[in-house]
């Protein structure tokens, strides 16, 4: 049973400045729920009932978003018969999910901030060899209609099989050097390499990681070992290549679309997917924009 997810989300957001300067980049709204809101409704559905949410101290509204709701604004709204808006304010903490919070306190990559849980996972029942699931919530993806979701998929996968798992998907092969690419095991799933941000002629494949992992609690090790790479920074692929010989780490290929929230082009779009889904505006926003106006 993997019962942890680590939500690493100290990240600079330099690609969304000037709104990054204030705001953290997962607190962006896709329609009207934060990218982070999201990714922890998709734990939920996938059975894991802890976050620890790596953060960086001048991203303190990350935790409050996922603080209880403030007890007197939700008296106030059962009062006024808004059970609606009582309903959207509590979304935010699904009932029966605890959060901790620890702090990367520079951002000094991905690997990085997820060897600061390293700790919370040790003190857990699991103890720090448990498995345990990475999600980034700029990667939004969005699942097939009535499906819970890739993290339940790749925690169902683990449960069937044992075996760990990286989320990917195939991606134009001019775009490898913007992603951890993987090769794979002839004929299987299994992954043999991993290199992080490869010129596409170097690229091993074009099937990129995305941001979900279900991992091994040895890779903790693995990454207080791994020396600053890519870009100067400590790389969650570098400790994980680390585990592929030892390790039955597999590719999976999600069913859903995943925007890029960390970009401006992702972003954009996920908003227009959601927002053309919404029943109350969906239709109208449909209408305006075959409307002509934009052209
Ligand atoms: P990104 O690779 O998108 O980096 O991080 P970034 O710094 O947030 O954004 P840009 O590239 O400057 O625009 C992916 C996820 O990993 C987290 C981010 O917060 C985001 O959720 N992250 C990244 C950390 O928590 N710490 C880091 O040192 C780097």
């Amino acid at each position: 049973m993997i019962s942890t997810v680590v939500l690493p989300v100290a990240g600079l957001g330099t690609r969304f400045l000037p709104a990054t300067k204030s705001v953290p980049k997962e607190l962006l709204p896709v329609v009207d729920r934060p990218l982070v809101q999201y990714a922890v409704e998709e734990a939920f559905r996938a059975g894991i009932r802890h976050v620890v949410l790596v953060s960086s101290p001048v991203k303190s509204a990350l935790e409050r978003h996922l603080q209880p709701a403030d007890a007197a604004l939700v008296a106030e709204l059962e009062a006024k018969g808004k059970h609606d808006l009582v309903a959207a304010l509590q979304s935010a903490t699904p009932p029966g999910m605890t959060v901790t919070v620890v702090y990367q306190a520079q951002a000094l990559g991905l690997g990085h901030a997820v060897l600061c849980a390293r700790d919370v996972l040790a003190a857990l029942p699991g103890g720090e060899q448990q498995t345990f699931a990475v999600m980034l919530p700029d990667d939004f993806i969005d699942a097939p209609a009535g499906q819970a979701g890739c993290l339940a998929d790749m925690v169902a996968l683990h449960r069937d099989t044992g075996a760990w798992s990286l989320a990917v998907e195939e991606v134009p092969r001019a775009q490898t050097d913007k992603y951890g690419v993987v090769s794979l095991a002839e004929g299987s799933l299994r992954m043999t390499a991993m290199v992080e941000k490869p010129k596409p002629a170097d690229a091993p494949s074009n099937l990129a990681v995305v941001g979900r992992y279900v991992l091994p609690g040895a890779v903790f090790a693995a990454l207080a070992d791994v020396k600053p790479g890519a870009g100067g920074e400590i790389q969650l692929t570098d400790g994980i290549a680390a585990l592929l010989a030892s390790h039955d780490i597999r590719a999976h290929r999600f069913a859903g679309v995943r925007y890029d929230c960390g970009s401006k082009l992702g972003y954009a779009k996920a908003n227009i997917a959601l927002a053309l889904r919404d029943a109350d505006m969906g239709p109208a926003l449909k209408a305006w924009l075959g409307s002509g106006v934009l052209a």
